[in-house]
C-alpha cells in the first residue's frame, strides 16, 4: 500500500497514534536501532516505536498488519547475526519501555518479566532472593531478556545449566495481526499439545513479539572457583575438553581461548594479560560452583588429571573475587575487542564437543588456504567455537568473493562433524545463505510453512532466517 513511500505511512501512523504512544522518526533515535554488534551493518528503520504495554504492542502490530508496514522487534542491539536489524525499513519496535520485573515468585522459583529487562538486572534481582537465573551471555550488562529469548542465547554457564530455552515455562506473545496468545503454562511440567514455547524461543522475532515471559529459577550456588589452564598445543586444549567430561566432571564453565583472544582482550581493556609462557597457544578457563566453599577445591582437583593428560601447563588459580572478575572480564570482552581491532565476520560454529580438535584444525586449514587470520574462542564445553575472521590484511576482492566460499567450507566441515551453523547467535541476517547446509529442502519447507502460518503477509522481522528478496519501505 505504501511501497517506497515512507512519508505516507509515517503520516498515517502519526495521525493514528499521536499522543497515544511513544514513537519517533528523529535521525539519532533511528540510528541507535540501525546497527547491532554484527560486522559493520547499517539498516535505518523509518520509525522507532516504544510501546509500554501489551495493549500498545497489539495496537502497533494491528495497524502495521492492516497497512502492510514491516515491523522489526528490537532489544539492546547486542545481537551477533543481525536479527534485530530492520533490513526492510518500516518500524523498529523497541522493547526499551517494556522493562518491568513483574513478580519474583519465591515459593515456586519463578520470575515473570517483560522483554526489555537487562539480563544482569534480572540476575541481581533474583539473587537478592537467594535465587539464580543461570543464563549468562557475555553481553549480560546490556542485553535484554527479550533478545535472549529471540536468539536462544547461551553463554559460559550453558555447559552446566543449559541455554535460554531450558528456563522458559510460558510466554505471552502478540502475533502480527494484534492477537495475544500464551504459549504454555507456569508449570514445571507440560505435555499439553505442541510446544509453542519452544517454537517461539529462538525464532528471532519472526513469529510474534514476546511481551511477557515466565522463567524458572534455581537456588543460587553462590560460591565459585576459577582457573586458567595453559596449553602449548591448542588442539590438545580442545582434546582436554571431552576428557574432562569423560572423567566424570561437571564444570559450571569451560571456555577455550586462543592466545590471541586473551591478548587482544587485555589490550582492549588496557590491562596486563595473565603471565603466559612463550609457548602457550591457548587456554581453558574452567569454573566450578557450589553451595559451600568446601565443595570447590575437590572439584578442581578432580579436573587436574584430565588436563594434565593432555599436556596442560601450570594452572593459574584465581585467588579472590577480584582475580576471578578480572579473568571473566577478559573473557567477556573478547568479541568487543576483536570488533574494535578490525572489520570481521563471526561464525558461531557448534559441534559435538568430542570433535572440537577436528573443527579447530579445519578452521585453521581453511584460513591458510584462503589467506585469512582467525581468532577462535568460545564455549568449548558445549562444542561451541566462535570463529572470528579478521579483515585486516585481506584484500577487498578476497573478502567479498573468496570469504563466502571459505565460510561455506567451514560450515560444511561443521555439519560433517555432526554440528550445525549457529550455537547461540542465531541465523538472523548474515547466516541465511548457509541454511541449506543445516536443513534438507523438506525441512526448510516445514519451517517456512510455520512462518507463513504465524505471519502470512511476511511483515514481522522480514528478510530474516530465510533467504529472500529485500524490498524496502
Ligand atoms: C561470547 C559471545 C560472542 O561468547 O557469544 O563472548
Ligand atoms: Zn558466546
Amino acid at each position: 500500500m505504501f511501497d517506497g513511500m515512507p512519508h505516507l505511512w509515517k503520516k498515517s501512523f502519526q495521525t493514528e497514534f499521536d499522543g497515544k504512544l511513544s514513537f519517533s522518526d528523529a535521525e539519532e533515535i533511528r540510528r541507535r536501532l540501525a546497527s547491532d554488534y554484527t560486522e559493520d551493518l547499517v539498516f535505518m528503520p523509518g520509525l522507532v516505536v516504544e510501546p509500554a504495554s501489551t495493549q500498545e504492542v497489539q495496537a502497533v502490530l494491528k495497524w502495521a498488519h492492516e497497512h502492510n508496514v514491516p515491523v522489526t522487534p528490537a532489544g539492546a542491539m547486542t545481537g551477533l547475526s543481525g536479527g534485530a536489524l530492520p533490513v526492510q525499513g518500516g518500524i523498529s519496535l523497541s522493547t526499551r519501555r517494556l522493562n518491568r520485573i513483574v513478580n519474583i515468585d519465591e515459593r515456586n522459583h519463578q520470575v515473570v518479566l517483560e522483554p526489555g529487562v537487562i539480563v544482569q538486572e534480572l540476575q541481581e534481582a533474583v539473587q537478592g532472593c537467594g535465587l539464580f537465573y543461570a543464563v549468562d551471555p557475555a553481553s549480560r550488562g546490556s542485553c535484554t531478556i527479550g533478545g535472549n529469548l529471540a536468539e536462544n542465547s547461551g553463554g559460559p554457564r550453558a555447559v552446566k545449566y543449559g541455554v535460554t530455552k531450558d528456563w522458559v515455562l510460558n510466554l505471552e506473545v502478540v502475533l502480527m495481526d494484534g492477537t495475544v496468545i500464551e504459549t504454555g503454562a507456569n508449570t514445571l511440567k507440560n505435555s499439553t499439545g505442541y510446544n509453542l514455547t519452544a517454537l517461539m524461543v529462538g525464532s528471532e522475532g519472526t513469529l510474534g513479539v514476546i511481551t511477557r515471559a515466565t522463567l524458572k529459577l534455581l537456588p543460587w550456588p553462590r560460591h565459585t572457583a576459577l582457573m586458567l589452564v595453559p596449553f602449548a598445543d591448542a588442539h590438545l586444549a580442545c582434546r582436554a575438553v571431552s576428557e574432562i567430561f569423560t572423567q566424570g566432571n561437571q564444570p559450571s564453565a569451560l571456555e577455550f581461548m586462543e592466545r590471541e583472544a586473551i591478548e587482544i582482550a587485555a589490550d582492549f581493556a588496557g590491562v596486563r594479560p595473565p603471565a603466559m609462557d612463550e609457548a602457550t597457544q591457548a587456554h581453558l578457563l574452567i569454573e566450578v560452583d557450589g553451595f559451600d566453599p568446601s565443595e570447590l577445591m575437590p572439584q578442581l582437583e578432580r579436573i587436574f588429571p584430565a588436563v594434565e593428560a593432555c599436556g596442560a601447563g601450570e594452572p593459574l588459580l584465581a585467588q579472590d573475587e577480584s582475580a576471578k572478575n578480572q579473568l571473566w572480564k577478559l573473557r567477556r570482552i573478547v568479541g568487543e575487542a576483536v570488533k574494535a581491532a578490525s572489520v570481521y565476520k563471526e561464525e558461531d560454529t557448534v559441534v559435538p564437543r568430542g570433535t572440537l580438535p577436528e573443527l579447530l584444525e579445519a578452521v585453521k586449514g581453511i584460513g591458510a588456504k584462503y589467506g585469512f587470520e582467525s581468532i577462535c574462542y568460545g564455549h568449548a564445553g558445549d562444542g561451541n567455537l566462535h570463529v572470528n575472521i579478521l579483515k585486516r590484511g585481506v584484500s577487498e576482492a578476497t573478502w567479498e568473493q573468496d570469504l563466502p566460499v571459505a565460510i561455506r567450507s567451514i560450515f560444511e566441515k561443521v555439519v560433517a562433524l555432526g554440528g550445525t551453523i549457529s550455537g547461540e547467535h542465531g541465523i538472523g541476517w548474515v547466516q541465511r545463505p548457509y541454511m541449506d547446509l543445516a536443513f534438507s529442502p523438506i525441512e526448510l519447507q516445514l519451517q517456512r510453512a510455520i512462518k507463513a502460518q504465524f505471519d502470512p503477509k511476511g511483515l514481522l522481522n522480514p528478510g530474516k532466517i530465510w533467504p529472500m528478496e529485500v524490498s524496502k519501505i
